[in-house]
């Protein structure tokens, strides 16, 4: 199914036009042309179940039709790609769905509500030969890509500890409506799931795998949102109803995490830290130096090194045009020029219609998101149960949907 030709007709479908799906569309619409002598690429369909939705995405970027129910997706045969852009709880259906059709599929992270479903899919994955792939956009970030190569390289020694953060402001207001990230059942976790799946799967990039949860701690501050009045997108504000549903999902988790290597860090992610933005940030400490970035400063990362007389201060390093992604893909990739988010979404996909049409590995793979899911499943157990947790306990239940 991978290195196909540039006869295949390759339409595209994008699953969920909410506030995730604008950035595959956007992703798509900014590279496709790229791969247009290898392969026969179309932005075929834009599908929700708000109709309205699905219609106004395909018409800013360029879609062919659109649709309401993803099974119409699934029994296309001129669409050979999907990105699923849905909440959490319907991603395994519709990925299993796609593999069964032999489709390409990109999902959202997180892969699955649980480690169990997610090693299901992965099963499933290496039987179809089709690229398959979890979304990892943060892993093509310049700056952080150059990161990794740089702790495989050896440059800061064997790495010692690491902090990592990924907080956000958009649960900090009250009045964000309720919505299914706030339903354990629907998200599988709040801000450790959402924002955490990111966090551990840069972890595991630069630090490896990850052994044991020593402990964990989490909290949900906002415990009742209001109903919207009408549906609403992503973080999106609108009209309350007067009527409160729990929220059962935390806004708040930190953990301490120890890798195979012996390196060992904290973890902490929260949706409610007023000021924040979306803010990524990490600190590594090897035996000879210390790496650190934060998505405040995207354009960069900063490193000290021990000995000479630059010992105790950080070089800022800023992208360079040799920079991993700013290289391949940006227009203007001279020193220091910020890279944004949309944009790493958009080198992801560019390097998922690469695969598809050259059969190489895709990166952020199903495994990857099977990995993070059994951390997340880790911390999550360890917050629950108030004791240390191996990452080889996880997986050991039956598949749920
Ligand atoms: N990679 C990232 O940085 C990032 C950022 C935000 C969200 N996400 C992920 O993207 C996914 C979607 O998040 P979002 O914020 O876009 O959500 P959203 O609520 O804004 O959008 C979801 C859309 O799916 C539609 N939908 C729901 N069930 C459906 C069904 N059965 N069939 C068809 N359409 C259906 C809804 O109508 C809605 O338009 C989540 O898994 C989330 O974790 C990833």
């Amino acid at each position: 199914m991978t290195g196909q030709q540039r006869t295949d007709r390759h339409g595209i479908a994008i699953i969920g036009a909410g506030m995730i799906g604008a950035a595959h569309a956007f992703g798509y619409r900014m590279h496709l042309p790229r791969f247009r002598r290898q392969l026969d690429l179309q932005l075929s369909t834009i599908c929700d179940a708000r109709a309205e939705a699905a219609g106004t995405l395909a018409a800013t970027y360029g879609f062919e039709s659109t649709a309401t129910d993803w099974r119409a997706v699934m029994a296309d045969d001129r669409i050979r790609i999907v990105s699923v852009a849905l909440p959490n709880f319907v991603h395994a259906e519709v990925v299993a769905a796609a593999l069964q059709a032999r489709k390409h599929v990109l999902c959202e992270k997180p892969l699955a509500l649980s480690a169990a479903s997610a090693r299901a899919l992965c099963d499933q994955a290496k039987a179809s030969g089709v690229v398959a792939g979890t979304v990892f956009n943060y892993r093509r970030v310049p700056a952080i890509a150059e990161i990794v190569k740089l702790v495989k390289s050896g440059e800061i020694g064997p790495p010692i500890h690491f902090v990592i953060q990924y907080q956000c402001e958009y649960g900090a207001d009250p009045n964000l409506p309720h919505s299914w990230r706030d339903v354990r059942e629907k998200a599988g976790g709040g801000a450790l799931v959402d924002l955490g799946t990111h966090a551990i799967d840069i972890a595991r990039l630069i630090c490896g795998d990850i052994s044991e949860v020593l402990g964990a701690a989490a909290a949900t501050v906002i415990t009742r949102r209001y109903l919207p009045m009408s549906a609403t997108a992503g973080h999106d504000h609108g009209a309350l109803s007067s009527e409160q549903r729990p929220v059962d999902t935390d806004d708040v988790t930190s953990a301490m995490l120890v890798f195979d290597n012996g390196c060992h860090g904290m973890f902490l992610t929260s949706r409610v830290a007023v000021g924040l933005g979306s803010t990524l940030s990490f600190a590594l400490s090897g035996t000879r130096g210390t790496v650190r970035y934060t998505s405040a400063a995207p354009g960069e990362y900063q490193i000290a090194r021990m000995g000479g007389s630059h010992t105790g201060t950080f070089s800022i390093v800023p992208n360079r045009p040799t920079s991993p992604y700013a290289h391949d893909y940006l227009p203007v990739p001279h020193d220091g020029v910020p890279v944004g988010y949309a944009e790493s979404f958009g080198f992801m996909i560019a390097e998922f219609l690469g695969s598809i049409a050259s059969g190489a590995p895709f990166e952020g793979s199903l495994e990857d998101g099977l990995k993070a899911a059994e951390a997340l499943e880790a911390v999550q157990r360890s917050v629950e149960q108030r004791r240390p947790v191996a990452l080889s306990e996880i997986g050991k239940t039956a598949p749920v949907a």
